[in-house]
């Protein structure tokens, strides 16, 4: 069995707007329980755990949804910080190889067929599996001067997103080496990579968004209220 952690400490500065985004309703709620309920009505999803931001005012106090219970802590300065806070939030009873599924809160589009592709992947694989999407665009490298430095080519390139499964002893391992080094891991397995391990691809929708715009958020609203 799994258990998802969810880093939703953020300020959501890019957005701006009074609230955080992951307190923004799209579809009938906030953003942050699009995502729990996602994770949570999973078979192979035990619980969560939310990494909030300290005295959050907009937390409504859930401690079950979807029939499964759910933890608060306090999360950290950077969301590496807050993922190894709700890691450490975890009950004792979760084994120290079970599988931690770590998704953005501000990701409201995630389907079940995918949370069930990349645990299968991860069960396979102990150096640990994230979903990502193929590179689309041709990308090009400025110069500094906003002119173009050289086109990089995009074969090979995917785009990290987000849940990624690690094992719960690999993942705390991960963290706490990034940090004692002073890297700031802006994904998880970036922190594995370090280690020398290499996290399996699997290839997810292209509509499991992160909401950082007030288009994404336009776009959210549309993929939720259309969802079949
Ligand atoms: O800012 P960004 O969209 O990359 O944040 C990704 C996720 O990490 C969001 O769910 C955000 O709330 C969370 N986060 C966090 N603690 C921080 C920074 C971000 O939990 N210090």
């Amino acid at each position: 069995m799994s258990w998802a952690l969810i880093p939703a400490a953020g300020r959501g500065l890019r957005f701006g707007g009074a609230r955080p985004k992951q307190y923004l309703e799209v579809a009938g709620k906030p953003l942050l329980a699009h995502a729990m309920d996602a994770l949570l009505a999973h078979p192979q999803v035990e619980g969560a755990v939310i990494a909030l931001a300290a005295d959050d005012p907009y937390w409504p106090g859930w401690t079950t949804r979807q029939g499964k219970p759910v933890i608060t802590c306090t999360g950290g300065g950077e969301r590496a910080d807050s993922v190894l806070a709700a890691l450490e939030a975890l009950p004792a009873s979760v084994a120290d190889d079970a599988l931690l599924l770590v998704h953005d809160a501000a990701r409201p589009n995630l389907h079940a067929d995918d949370i069930g592709r990349l645990i299968a992947a991860a069960e396979a694989c102990a150096e640990g599996a994230i979903l990502a999407a193929p590179v689309r665009d041709t990308l090009k490298r400025a110069d500094g001067d906003g002119r173009i430095a050289a086109t990089e080519p995009r074969e090979r390139l995917w785009r990290a997103l987000t849940p990624q499964a690690f094992r719960r002893d690999l993942l705390r391992r991960a963290l706490l080496a990034a940090r004692a080094d002073g890297v700031v891991a802006t994904d998880e397995a970036m922190a594995v990579e370090r280690l020398g391990l290499r996290p399996r691809l699997v290839e997810g929708r292209e509509d499991n968004l992160k909401v950082t715009t007030p288009a994404d958020l336009a776009l959210a609203a549309f993929l939720l209220e259309n969802r079949e």
